[in-house]
């Protein structure tokens, strides 16, 4: 392939990634989005398989690395869980930091000869950069990975004296740069290996720093230095198609970590300083009181009465796969003239935009999902609240005590409406490890048990009076 088809292609393919990401802002386009996506990935391969880069002798190379890659990558996607996702995600984010410092040792140790001069030292630095960012993210991202899948404990892991050490580690990767940036030839590998492991050990050190309830944040932001590490790499290999989808990786997942340091009311500098995710020492407040049981039939009664419904779910919700009968006894309540709607916290369940997957999957109307800002002001008229399987985003404590790990935190005011239905196995905490006084409200009711069986034991109750209404005319007639 001549190097002008080259470039069209990749342009093409850029274009296709623009608008991917474009779709992909919104449930209603989401499906295009992921076409374009799928697209232009397409084209950006078969471009680059036959590019004279590769189609020399690069061939069986390609085969044996891809082959194997695409049948363990499609097997890997289609098996896994929506709750395992965020796992997923991170490992795959690991790949592409480890890519970056695979790529900038071969570029360093085959060097381009056609480069001299400046330019000869601008692609040196692109090297120690790139190798530097796919260091941090390999490691933070192996980090992540373990403490999403519970292999290193989930909780912040403070080292004294952990801000010196992240400066003294960053001095240390700016020190080596001196000798590598003077090395001649392939010298300077010695001081690139130093920085690359001083590069992992920074990378492990701002992950663990990080606790629990953080943890959202970190995939974004992991997944915004994987698009700066897969750019860097595009600067060293000359390829501009990288360069444009390493950007816009980088800058998305920077801007979803902002957005989602400001649903957590985090600080955006200092989460990429990797100094946040503690509670500075504090401890929540256990939440007292008695707790009111309640039953299916009540369940039952309280949504018959009300007027208005709205239905905050969570991670609970994924695990227990229940959204299918929620959106079947939406549609029940809907016909019978009730507004129903539903109110998603920014980080529930376990990755971003989870709950609006699962309800789009079984067919809830978009319209009716409403994200917390455009919700909160509306509990108070409203009637009843079914929590299913959420936690830590309706946790009033965020709000009323300021020595709660998570106080600050904006979360869903369900206490707020007339009666609050929470659909839980027990009365043990969320994600964060924080005790909810929700539960102890006065205006609030547990249903225990797994949130499928009781979803679908509202469901059954709530068709047995619908075809007893509707045979009951047909019997007086
Ligand atoms: P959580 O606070 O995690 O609480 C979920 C609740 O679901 C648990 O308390 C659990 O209570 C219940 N549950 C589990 N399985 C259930 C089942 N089969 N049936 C019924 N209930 C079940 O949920 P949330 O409100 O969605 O909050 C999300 C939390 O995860 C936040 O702290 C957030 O920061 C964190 N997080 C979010 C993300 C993203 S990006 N969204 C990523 C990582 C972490 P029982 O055991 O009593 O049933």
């Amino acid at each position: 392939m001549s190097n002008h088809v080259l470039t069209v292609a990749y342009i093409a393919a850029s274009v296709l990634f623009i608008l991917s990401l474009g779709g992909l802002a919104n449930q209603e386009t989401a499906k295009r989005g992921n076409v374009y996506g799928i697209a232009g990935m397409a084209i950006a391969f078969v471009a680059t398989a036959a590019s004279t880069a590769v189609s020399g002798s690069g061939y069986g190379v390609l085969a044996a690395a891809g082959v194997p890659a695409v049948i363990i990558g499609a097997i890997v996607a289609s098996r896994v869980a929506m709750t395992a996702m965020p796992e997923l995600v991170a490992i795959l984010h690991s790949f592409v930091g480890l890519a970056a410092v695979l790529v900038g040792v071969a570029s360093y140790l085959q060097p381009d000869h056609n480069l001299v001069g400046v330019e000869a030292t601008i692609h040196q630095l692109e090297i120690y950069i790139g190798v530097f960012i796919g260091a941090v993210t390999f490691t933070g991202s192996v980090v992540a990975f373990g403490k999403l899948r519970a292999l290193i404990t989930s909780k912040a892991v403070l080292l004294p004296g952990r801000h010196g050490l992240n400066i003294a580690l960053l001095v240390g990767t700016i020190a080596l740069g001196v000798p590598f940036m003077s090395a001649e030839g392939t010298a300077g590998l010695v001081p690139l290996m130093g920085m690359t492991a001083i590069a992992s050990v920074l990378g492990i050190h701002l992950v663990v720093a990080i606790g629990g309830a953080d943890m959202p944040v970190v995939i974004s932001i992991l997944n915004s230095y994987s698009g700066w590490a897969a750019a860097a790499a595009g600067f060293m290999l000359s390829n501009d198609l990288l360069i444009i989808t390493g950007a816009l990786v980088g800058s998305s997942g920077a801007i979803l970590s902002y957005i989602m340091c400001k649903a957590m009311n985090r600080s955006f500098i200092s989460v990429i300083l990797g100094g946040f995710g503690t509670s500075g020492g504090k401890t929540a407040k256990a939440a007292e009181g008695t707790a009111t049981a309640t039953t299916l039939e009540e369940t039952v009664e309280s949504l018959d009465a009300a007027d208005s419904v709205i239905i905050v779910p969570g991670y609970g919700m994924a695990v227990a796969q229940a959204q299918h009968a929620v959106a079947e006894i939406t549609k029940i309540l809907r016909d019978r003239g009730k507004q129903v709607r539903f109110g998603i916290h920014p980080v529930a369940g376990r990755l971003p935009g989870h709950m609006n997957v699962l309800l789009a999957e079984a067919n809830v109307p978009y319209d009716i999902v409403l994200e917390m800002e455009e919700i909160n002001d509306d509990f108070p008229e409203t009637d009843v609240v079914l929590v299913i399987g959420a936690n830590d985003t309706v946790n009033p404590s965020a709000l009323e005590d300021p020595d709660s790990p998570i106080a600050g935190m904006p979360v869903l005011e369900v206490w707020k409406a007339r009666n609050v239905i929470v659909l839980k196995r027990s009365l043990s905490p969320g994600y964060a490890g924080v005790p909810n006084p929700l539960f102890y409200k006065d205006n609030t009711q547990m249903l225990y048990g797994d949130a499928r069986a009781n979803v679908n034991g509202i469901l059954s109750q709530l068709t047995a009076t619908e075809a007893t209404s509707t045979l009951v005319p047909a019997a007086v007639g």
